[in-house]
């Protein structure tokens, strides 16, 4: 049943892509001594999800778009202040903070995404780049591998920053972003 005190505000594509990112990346990470196979597909799906992404944000619907969420250095400072003051305004669609870190996340995912199938063709003659290490020293596999491996620690470090931001802002402005992420609705109310 829809409700008038709510409006819509992420798109279905942003919803589909939000959860089935994060359950891919959780995929990956539980798979990645274990099931090697689950790991890669899991790496793939992340590397199509982002590239959409990167597409909708230029032609996605008002919220999904970059030009609605991306702010100047000293604008997402200044909105991080006002958080630590707790007189931050409420968005509709991404705060500053929010809006830089999704950026810093679909550059960052497609990097982990790559170093890992770098890992694969060198370790295992798989997958897409295999045909680009066939001549490549001993000495790059345990490089690659720590490459890949301090990608991905970095990930988790941001989504643990992302998670930390989305409760902040939820507690702040009593509203439960993560129902919203899921419906597609946020409340009209200021
Ligand atoms: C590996 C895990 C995750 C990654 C990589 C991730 C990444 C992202 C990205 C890229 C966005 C921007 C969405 C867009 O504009 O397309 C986003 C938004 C969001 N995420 Fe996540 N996410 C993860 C896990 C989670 C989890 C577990 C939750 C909740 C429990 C969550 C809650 C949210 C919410 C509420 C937003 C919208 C924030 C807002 O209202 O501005 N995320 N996330």
């Amino acid at each position: 049943m829809s409700n008038t005190n709510e409006i819509r505000v992420w798109d279905p594509l942003i919803r589909v892509f939000h959860w089935t990112l994060a359950l891919a990346v959780l995929v990956a990470l539980i798979t990645e001594d274990d099931l090697l196979w689950a790991h890669t597909w899991a790496g793939y799906t992340v590397l199509g999800l982002v590239a959409a992404r990167w597409v909708w944000g230029f032609i996605g619907s008002e919220h999904a778009r970059f030009s609605d969420f991306v702010r100047p250095p000293h604008e997402t400072l200044a909105y991080l202040g006002d958080v630590a003051a707790f007189r931050a305004r409420r968005y509709l669609g991404h705060n500053p903070a929010g809006g830089a870190m999704v950026v810093a996340m679909l550059l960052l995912l497609p990097l982990v995404a790559l170093s890992g199938m770098a890992v694969y063709g060198y370790l295992e003659f798989s997958g897409p780049l295999a045909g680009l290490f066939n001549a490549s020293p001993d000495s790059w596999s345990s490089v690659l591998k720590e490459i890949h491996e301090l990608l991905a620690d970095l990930l988790l470090v941001l989504v643990g920053l992302h998670l930390a931001g989305v409760a902040i802002a939820s507690l702040q402005h009593r509203e439960n972003l993560v129902r919203s992420l899921w419906t597609g609705r946020k409340s009209k109310h200021e």
